[in-house]
């Protein structure tokens, strides 16, 4: 027997925390947990892009047959499109599509498995925190490089590149292509053409998540770090998620892309990533993949979901300046500048594990371990709520 007595597995220390909200009896519950983009009367609505891509689908519809292993043709180019935008090289991308960002970077995971077993993995720290289960499931070795200067909530840079300037040449290296996912810190400009240079100098491979695109300052804007990048480096591995700019979040709907300096090399590779599709979910759902394919396929459609991104966009950006105007009018000695500079659906607080209790226990909030809120979680009537619990903790708190 193995189930006899079992030890019950800990929560998901994100997914378990809306589990543990639905719960709550307190009247003043606030989740800002998962990563999910609410409006503000605290729903998910679906696109109307979607909708009106899926009313197509639905007449359209013939078969519900088996996809390709990869997905579809069509799919691969659409996603190859956005990611990559017009100007990068055909051909250099095999796409592979996925369930999800996490299907994405599974596959990754277990492709790299494959194709180089002993290659550790180096993750930012912090980091999303199911990347280094990813990879310890697929049996990598993970280790983490630094990434966040806690005194600015900015990006270290100069530690970050000295740690990355060190690594061996069979090395792995995950980037957050933007809105890194806690802390909201992006790599600026130039911080991409070092690491770039860093990268093409030692040789190790980059593994670029790009699960928001859209949520930083736009679809194109927020591609040009990965595309400083792959100018300097022949090869990379970029996961890339439909989940939150289409909010197809339950559609799962993901693409790995492989980038090989030869087109060749890629259309190789993707046969190395179908026989590890086949084992993990042998080919992909359709109905997102179809959705998000129609979406950029057609101009009128793809016209209106832009402007759909563009409001999350604009909801999160106005959501984080009443959060940072409500921190700093209520203490004025501090500065809360870092919040308006963070981009992407998160703020990062940098909080205790003690204070993150206390404001779950106290004020009912719920956020994930070291501050990180769901900006896009926040109706903006509660906003006082918020700032006055955080004041509340950030005054027992020696200013740092
Ligand atoms: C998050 O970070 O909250 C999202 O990416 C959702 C998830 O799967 O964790």
């Amino acid at each position: 027997m193995i189930f006899s007595g079992i030890v019950p597995a800990l929560a998901d220390p994100i997914l378990g925390l809306t589990a543990a909200w639905r719960q709550d009896s307190r009247p003043a519950k606030l989740n800002l947990g998962v990563g999910v983009f609410m409006d503000d009367a605290g729903r998910t609505p679906v696109l109307e892009s979607v909708k009106r891509a899926e009313r197509l689908l639905l007449d359209a519809e013939t078969t519900k047959t088996y996809l390709p292993i990869a997905g579809t043709p069509a799919f691969a180019d659409a996603v190859s499109a956005l990611v990559f935008g017009p100007a990068f090289p055909a051909g250099r991308a095999a796409v592979l599509q996925t369930p999800g960002g996490t299907g994405a970077l599974a596959a990754a995971a277990h492709l790299l498995a494959a194709l180089r077993p002993d290659a550790a993995v180096y993750l930012p720290d912090p980091t999303w925190g199911n990347h280094k289960a990813i990879f310890a499931a697929a049996g990598l070795p993970v280790a983490p490089y630094p990434y966040l200067d806690p005194a600015t909530r900015t990006v270290a840079l100069d530690a970050l590149c000295n740690a990355l300037d060190r690594l061996p040449a069979d090395a792995v290296v995950l980037l957050h292509a933007c809105c890194h996912n806690p802390t909201g810190a992006e790599i600026p400009p130039d911080g991409w053409a070092s690491i770039a240079a860093i990268a093409a100098r030692r040789g190790w491979l980059p593994l670029v998540d790009f699960a928001y695109q859209g949520f930083g300052e736009g679809i194109a804007p927020d591609r040009a770090g990965l595309l400083a990048l792959l100018s300097a480096v022949p090869e990379a591995l970029v996961c890339s998620s439909f989940s939150k700019n289409m909010a197809l979040y339950s559609e799962r709907v993901g693409a790995l892309s492989l980038v090989a300096a030869d087109p060749d090399d890629a259309q190789a590779a993707l046969t190395h990533a179908r026989r590890v599709a086949r084992t993990l979910w042998s080919n992909p759902p359709r109905h997102g993949a179809a959705i998000a394919e129609t979406i950029l396929s057609d101009d009128a459609l793809r016209t209106l979901w832009l402007s759909e991104v563009d409001a999350m966009r604009t909801r999160i950006a106005g959501n984080r300046a009443l959060i940072a105007e409500g921190l700093s009018s209520r203490l004025p000695d501090r500065d809360f500048s870092f919040l308006a500079a963070q981009r992407g659906m998160f703020s990062y607080l940098g909080l205790s594990t003690a204070q993150v209790a206390r404001l779950h226990n106290e004020y009912a909030i719920y956020m994930v371990a070291g501050g990180r809120i769901n900006v896009a979680g926040l109706p903006t009537a509660r906003t006082d709520y918020l700032c006055d619990a955080l004041a509340a903790i950030y005054r027992d708190t020696p200013a740092g």
